[in-house]
């Protein structure tokens, strides 16, 4: 694609110019907005970018080990991998209210990476994934430029703290021509076009309290799921699909053993700006088997059930 190229080109050296021989900080997520931001930088400064990246443990499964996979061993980037794991599950313990669920994991966010941010001397930028789409949103939603940054996305109020000045290279793109972008710049497809993951992550499609037992029941069913869309052909079609977990139990048999287990439900809707979603007709016979699989191969759970509401009047995440 020539215009990113030609963009890449524009922006790598407009970073060079910027940073010169000064360090820059950045939290990845997972997505593709931070790691194609961060890919930018580094094609810019190499290993004078530092990247960091909190396992909050609300990840799906296996998705920080792909991040290792593509971003470190393939395209070299410097990241210091913090495992919060248990910082974020205690932290967690008895919460049930959605809200106070995105407030604790977004101050522990801030608290952890803050921490591991003033371990790098000599730093003067702070790298972020910011869209055109986003600084739109937030001012509109917001009234005024003054907040450029919505509270689910984070590391508010790094920047003054630490007096870093922020770098945000795809701020005049869209999510489209990020995509061109990271693949140009060499990001592998999975990561490419990955479907939108909420910042507290699976935290809030556990219904209830999170645990690591239910954690880890969400983790299987999930992967399932999307074992199973992949096989389908539908992943990239689909604006979300995923698994929640629903705070109920129910009576089941199981051979010939009454079972008295978890309910997962799974979300699959279209959408082209998550702001109205229509659920997904997924074929039954892909219904049939994700159930089939999730009963047979997921411990702890003994319904599955699919969830037939678009937004309005839902909203696409549980919680
Ligand atoms: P809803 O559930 O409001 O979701 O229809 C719309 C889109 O936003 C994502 N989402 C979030 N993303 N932090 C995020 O970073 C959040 O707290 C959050 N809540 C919802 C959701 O996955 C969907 O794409």
């Amino acid at each position: 694609n020539w215009n990113m190229e030609s963009f890449a080109h524009t922006a790598v050296q407009e970073i060079k110019d910027a940073v010169q021989d000064k360090k820059v900080i950045m939290g990845l997520s997972g997505g593709v907005d931070s790691s194609v931001a961060a890919l930018l930088i580094h094609k810019a400064i190499g290993k004078n970018l530092h990247c960091i990246f909190v396992d909050n443990g609300l990840l799906r499964k296996n998705e920080k080990e792909d991040l290792q996979e593509s971003l470190t061993t393939h395209l070299d980037l410097n990241i210091k991998f913090v495992d919060a794991r248990k910082i974020f599950l205690d932290a967690l313990e008895g919460v049930t209210d959605p809200e106070v669920k995105r407030k604790e994991i977004g101050r522990l966010f801030i608290e952890v990476f803050d921490a591991e941010a003033k371990k790098i001397e000599g730093a003067d930028f702070l790298g972020q994934g910011t869209l055109y789409p986003d600084i739109i949103e937030s001012k509109s939603a917001f009234g005024g430029p003054t907040s450029i940054i919505k509270s689910h996305h984070n590391v508010g109020g790094l920047p003054e703290k630490m007096k870093l000045k922020l770098i945000e290279p795809l701020q005049l793109l869209f999510k489209d021509e990020v995509r061109q972008l990271g693949l140009e710049l060499g990001l592998n497809e999975d990561l490419v076009w990955r479907q939108p993951f909420p910042g507290p992550g699976l935290a809030i499609r556990i219904m209830g309290e999170v645990s690591e037992k239910r954690l880890n029941i969400l983790k299987e069913a999930d992967a399932l799921i999307l074992e199973e869309i992949r096989a389908a052909g539908l992943y990239r079609k689909l604006w979300q699909s995923f698994a929640v977990l629903l705070p109920i139990k129910s009576v089941g048999v199981m051979g010939d053993k009454r079972t008295y287990d978890s309910c997962i439900a799974i979300r699959a809707v279209n959408s082209i700006d998550a702001m109205t979603a229509d659920w997904a007709r997924l074929p039954h016979e892909l219904l049939a088997r994700m159930s089939n699989r999730i009963i047979n191969e997921v411990d702890g759970v003994n319904r599955v059930v699919f969830d037939i509401t678009s937004k309005p009047p839902g909203t696409i995440e549980w919680e």
